[in-house]
């Protein structure tokens, strides 16, 4: 039954800032889940406005057991304001309640909250505390996981930020039930791209439980979650600032993050936009000869049956290049792209930009 999963514990291994992720149903109610800050510290729950009716309450009870002090802020919700007005009000709330240096943030919420409260944590007083109580499924495979924390500028996507890991993270499968379908299926996204990266076995047991995942059964949500933190876990252990291989959880995030800048964010799902990049970058693949046609289709039908586009707005390559330049991952104005090299296998890669433009033109609507 859902609520007798064990709950299951991926450990992030990075010295002294080593961290687990507890994986499992109810653990919102669970105090000992929530306990890991100094007893005596104060704690802010940074929320938004859906989330916080749903279950800031519950989290605010269980921390009172550990802290002297709980409040809760919720935040405007939507991609569009993970932006340096909105992440002020975190500040604004904190220096005007006094919160001191020894002040836990819980980040209760989505991908966009996860990032803002993190940011927010590596500023205030030049660093405190934080953990991740993701309530989507994207977060829970991927954004609250790892210490990459930022806001947007609307020259680029997640330009303002730092290098900065939570205490722990908390993913309760429980909170996916009241997420809309579209968020699901925006999660999936995040989960398939760890196959073609890193575990080809793992691509073919996500088509396998791809109907399950999208009914939400939780026996196959926790199999998902925990699959996608171990290898995020394997690749942030190994190269925590992404000096080279971490680049590879970038895989379908350059067109991915043209799509969203290019619209206007908010307007495509974070997670619609890489699934969608994930087709070109696979395009882009086997153009340069790295992998066969077969397994870029076979990619495409699984983004498909998860449910998200698999075609671009079109924006005109000439737009998706000037947008892409401002990639994190480019190099003097050269824009680097995270190709498949074998089923399993990733690398960043050149290529000439009329290549790029002709695998976008091929997947625009
Ligand atoms: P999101 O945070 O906007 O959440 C999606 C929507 O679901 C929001 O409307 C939110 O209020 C709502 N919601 C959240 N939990 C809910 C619940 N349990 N029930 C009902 N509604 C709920 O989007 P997201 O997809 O979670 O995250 C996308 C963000 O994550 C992007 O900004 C992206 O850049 C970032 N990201 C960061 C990393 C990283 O490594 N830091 C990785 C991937 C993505
Ligand atoms: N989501 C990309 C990373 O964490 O590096």
């Amino acid at each position: 039954m859902a609520n007798h999963l064990p709950t299951e514990t991926v450990s992030i291994a990075l010295a002294e800032r080593s961290y687990d992720i507890l994986i499992g149903c109810g653990l919102l109610d669970l105090p000992s889940a929530l306990s890991c800050g100094s007893a005596s510290a104060e704690a802010l729950i940074v929320t938004n406005t859906t989330v916080a009716p749903l279950y800031a309450e519950r989290l605010q009870r269980v921390l009172a057991l550990h802290h002297t002090r709980v409040r809760t802020i919720a935040l405007p919700d939507g991609e569009v304001y993970k932006d340096w007005a909105t992440l002020n009000l975190i500040f604004d709330e904190l220096l005007r309640e006094a919160f001191d240096r020894k002040t836990v943030l819980y980040a209760l919420g989505g991908g966009v909250i996860g990032d803002m409260t993190g940011f927010a944590a590596a500023c205030y007083m030049r660093g405190v505390s934080y953990v991740q109580v993701p309530t989507t499924l994207l977060a829970q495979v991927d954004s609250s996981v790892g210490g990459k924390t930022a806001i947007n500028h609307p020259a680029g996507k997640n330009m303002i930020g730092a290098f900065y890991q939570p205490l722990r993270v908390i993913a309760d499968l429980d909170t996916l039930d009241t997420l809309p379908d579209r968020e699901i299926s925006a999660g999936l996204a995040e989960v398939i791209k760890y196959g073609p990266i890193a575990d080809d076995a793992f691509l073919g047991w996500i088509e396998q439980h791809i109907d399950a995942l999208r009914a939400r059964d939780k026996t196959a949500l926790a199999c998902a979650v925990r699959r996608s933190c171990e290898i995020k876990a394997w690749v942030v252990g190994q190269d925590e600032r992404e000096s080279g291989l971490r680049a590879i959880l970038n895989f379908g995030h350059t067109f991915g993050h043209a799509i969203e800048a290019g619209l206007g964010y908010g307007e495509w799902l974070h997670g619609e936009a890489v699934g969608c990049g994930m087709v070109m970058a696979a395009d882009l693949s086997v153009r340069l000869g790295l992998i066969d046609a077969a397994y870029a289709e076979r990619l495409t039908t699984l983004i498909e049956r998860a449910g998200l586009p698999t075609r671009g707005p079109r924006l005109g390559a000439a737009r998706y290049l000037e947008l892409m330049r401002v990639d994190k991952k480019s190099e003097s104005g050269q824009i680097r792209f995270v190709l498949i090299d074998a089923p399993g296998r990733a690398s960043l890669h050149r290529a000439d930009d009329a290549l790029v433009a002709e695998a976008i033109e091929a997947h625009c609507v």
